[in-house]
């Protein structure tokens, strides 16, 4: 948590830090990957069988190489609004004789070259934990149990014995399950009503956890804020007891929520995501809201968010039938600095985060026949994923704050958009690390820093001014290394990114 004083613009920003306040533990599994049958994503992104960059898989090893960088604990897939007519089966066994099909989320086709056994072989390759979407469209319970017998089934069973039969002996273990994607959405094929979506996941839940009570299920909510979110939580978080006597755990384990933010207006754009720590604060009382009202034993686990998309998107600027290849801007990449501060920051609510999505698809990460590309919204990910890991701390800020027109109008009374937006933590190798994000688009900060303990290795994400990209053949924004001693007052540079790292002296204080 940053907790936060408007002061005069004209006056010294001061940021306290106290590593001994360790607020709440930050789950790893922010810091995952989403990867759609969307644009080139999969076909020509992950997979390119054939390209001298790829390997004997068709996985292509550069981009391997660039997402082990950032340390992706789960990766979701295979949609998004594509799994809404996704049939799992097409997908496997020999490739010749998988069905082509139409495709009807993005308008394409859908060859069903890469399915299942492809992507658990490349997250084992990459290193991460697969998490698989239910097709909720026109998926039917049949075939979602159907899916998880082939991943995880153990017995002499029909579809565990297809998995054998496939080549794959061994369980894979897919812990990860949502319960559709987005299926409130007009956009979606078979959208739904909140009162038929509460009745089929909750009953869908029910049998899937019979069948595998090691699942982790996500409730597909909306944007946190919604009546939406309300009524589904109220409808499946119920007391176990009432579900399954055998299996007595509950069916629902995360909820999750979507935000995707944009505006051609620098401060706007790079404030938006803060619109998303009002969702999970709304998400996150509406799950305590059902569990009141449905009189849920305070010893059932208490489900925590799962924000399985988000990033910088506008769907006009670049459409989904296209292939949604956002060309990211340095005040993009401050924005997403900012959504992972709030991550940060609400790391008590949250048990994952998917940036949507992870190569190609508005993504950090593009590819050419030739080789990769970091955008600049590369670079805030990897310093998060690297350094920001272990325990929330508090931290409080007093500085000037931005007062204009926000992207969405709500968060203008939601929230305060200061110049300075700042999470802190303490990882797990007693290293106190603090994310600055400077928004201001002409005025650096010289600030004072309570709470540094030692010297302070520094890291800077900036460019020339908020437009520049690194499409342009060029890389107009990335990480600059520097050293700083600790003491008077460090100047946080104009519209940057910075990320401040010292060993924390914690004999010196009470820690709690
Ligand atoms: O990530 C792109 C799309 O955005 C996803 O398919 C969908 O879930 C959302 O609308």
């Amino acid at each position: 948590m940053t907790t936060f004083t408007k002061i005069q613009d004209n006056e010294t920003p001061v940021i306290s830090v106290n590593a001994g306040a360790r607020l709440s533990k930050i789950n790893p599994n922010i810091y995952s990957g989403f990867t759609e049958h969307m644009g080139r994503c999969i076909y020509g992104g992950i997979y390119d069988p054939g390209n001298t960059l790829s390997d004997d898989n068709g996985f292509r090893k550069d981009v391997l190489e660039a997402l082990k960088e950032l340390d992706i604990p789960v990766v979701r897939y295979p949609g998004g609004n594509f799994v809404a007519t996704y049939h799992w089966l097409d997908g496997v066994g020999p490739k010749d004789q998988r069905p082509a099909r139409p495709e009807l989320a993005w308008l394409g086709t859908e060859t069903n070259e890469f399915g299942t056994d492809e992507f658990l072989k490349w997250c084992e390759v990459l290193g991460t934990e697969p998490y698989f979407c239910l097709n909720f469209g026109t998926g039917t319970l049949d075939e979602a149990m159907a899916w998880v017998e082939y991943c995880n089934g153990t017995g002499n069973t029909y579809y565990a014995n297809l998995r054998r039969k496939n080549g794959r002996q061994e369980p894979y273990n897919v812990k990860y399950w949502a319960l559709g994607n987005e299926t409130y959405g007009p956009w979606q094929v078979e959208q739904t009503t909140k009162e038929a979506y509460a009745h089929k996941a909750y009953q869908w839940a029910k049998a899937l956890k019979l069948l595998d009570p090691s699942l982790i299920l996500v409730l597909c909510g909306e944007t946190g804020t919604t009546s939406w979110d309300y009524y589904t939580l109220k409808e499946c978080l119920k007391p176990t007891r009432a579900t399954l006597n055998s299996n007595p755990t509950p069916l629902i384990d995360m909820h999750s929520i979507h935000m995707y933010t944009a505006s051609p207006n620098h401060l706007p754009n790079a404030t938006a995501p803060l619109a998303a720590e009002r969702a999970i604060e709304i998400a996150s009382s509406l799950i305590d809201l059902a569990r009141i009202e449905n009189g849920i034993s305070p010893d059932e686990p208490r489900p925590t968010l799962c924000f399985d998309e988000w990033n910088v998107w506008d769907p006009i600027r670049a459409e989904g039938r296209f292939g949604a290849e956002e060309t990211y801007t340095l005040s993009d990449a401050l924005a997403v600095g900012v959504f992972l501060n709030v991550f940060v920051r609400k790391s008590r609510d949250l048990g994952m985060a998917c940036i949507a999505q992870s190569v190609n698809v508005i993504s950090p990460l593009m590819t050419t026949k030739e080789g990769i590309v970091k955008q600049t919204t590369w670079w805030p990910l990897l310093l998060f994923s690297k350094y920001m890991r272990g325990w929330t701390i508090a931290a409080h800020v007093a500085c000037g704050s931005y007062e204009g027109e926000t992207s969405p109008a709500w968060l203008r009374s939601t929230k305060d958009t200061p110049w300075l937006d700042v999470s802190a933590v303490l990882g797990d190798d007693g290293y106190v690390n603090i994310v600055v994000v400077n928004v201001h688009e002409i005025q650096s900060f010289k600030s004072k820093l309570e709470g540094v303990d030692s010297s302070v290795q520094v890291f800077t994400v900036t460019g020339s001014d908020v437009t520049v990209t690194n499409m342009k053949g060029k890389e107009e924004v990335s990480l600059q290394e520097s050293k700083w001693d600790g003491n008077g007052e460090y100047e946080f540079p104009k519209h940057s990114l910075t990320l401040l790292r010292w060993k924390a002296r914690l004999e010196n204080r009470l820690v709690w």
